[in-house]
């Protein structure tokens, strides 16, 4: 199949289907200027991964941590919602996908106008003291940081304070993995952007759609260990081949 064909097929099954839904990874947010975390220019290319038993006893790992996010957050603040953000939007707002589940902390679906969203890691939104609960928004921990400091912690009562985002080692949210794990057992289409499918267990989502029956149509630069799944496969910039997508439906 050529691009055309493909993009035509796409849009027949999305416009066939009974239940569409999207899952997404990093990927989709490179057109916003956001790097992704394992292509040549990603952020573990960079930095090294803290895990969560890291962050809480060492030091060093905390501003290890907090000097990758430094720099993400210079991206991600200021960051808006792309081509492909915005397609998946309207694909929802035309009752043509039900939820987009997504690794994503950046936010960037819920500023394209996504209603139902599933994040399955947490937002960069706000942070957390792990020993008082009080909370504060990530822009305050950015001011702090560009402030030079370079280990956060509670002004109050001098707990560790962390973004609610899921680290390395950390338990899912147990709630959106059983929503997001349901989901992808039911629908019978779920559109796969952006993501190398290497982190569990989110990798695992558009698996269970595939045991189950669903058909996968993946949209991502990159090969994958997992594109035997799918029916269709773009490994193409998500934003030209979602707004292509959502052209071929609206005429
Ligand atoms: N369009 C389509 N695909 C793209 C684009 C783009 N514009 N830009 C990058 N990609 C592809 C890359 O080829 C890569 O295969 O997106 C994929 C991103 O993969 P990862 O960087 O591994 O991101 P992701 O799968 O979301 O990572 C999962 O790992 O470190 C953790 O918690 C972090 O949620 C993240 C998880």
């Amino acid at each position: 199949m050529n691009y055309q064909e493909k993009i035509k097929k796409s849009a027949e099954l999305i416009k066939n289907s009974r239940f569409a839904i999207a899952f997404t990874g990093a990927g989709i947010s490179t057109e916003s200027g956001i790097p992704d975390f394992r292509s040549s220019d990603g952020i573990w290319k960079r930095f090294k991964i803290v895990t969560y038993q890291e962050f809480l006893t060492k030091k060093d790992a905390r501003e290890e941590f907090w000097r990758m996010k430094q720099e993400l957050l210079r991206e991600l603040l200021g960051a808006k919602p792309n081509k492909a953000h915005n397609a998946l939007a309207e694909l929802e707002q035309m009752g043509l996908i039900r939820y987009v589940i997504t690794q994503n902390i950046d936010g960037l679906h819920e500023q394209a106008g996504s209603k139902n969203i599933i994040l399955l890691h947490g937002s960069n939104h706000e942070a957390i003291c792990l020993g008082c609960d009080k909370t504060f928004p990530i822009s305050n921990i950015y001011a702090r940081l560009n402030e030079g400091e370079k280990d956060i912690l509670c002004y109050e009562c001098g707990g560790i304070i962390k973004p609610k985002v899921v680290f390395f080692g950390e338990p899912m949210p147990q709630k959106e993995l059983f929503l997001a794990s349901s989901l992808a057992s039911q629908c019978d289409l779920m559109l796969v952007i952006g993501s190398s499918l290497q982190v569990e267990p989110a990798a695992s989502i558009p698996r269970i759609t595939f045991k189950n029956g669903g058909k996968l149509i993946f949209v991502n630069k990159s090969e994958t260990d997992w594109d035997y799944m799918a029916e269709i496969i773009f490994h193409q910039s998500a934003g030209e081949v979602l707004m292509d997508i959502l052209n071929r439906l609206k005429n």
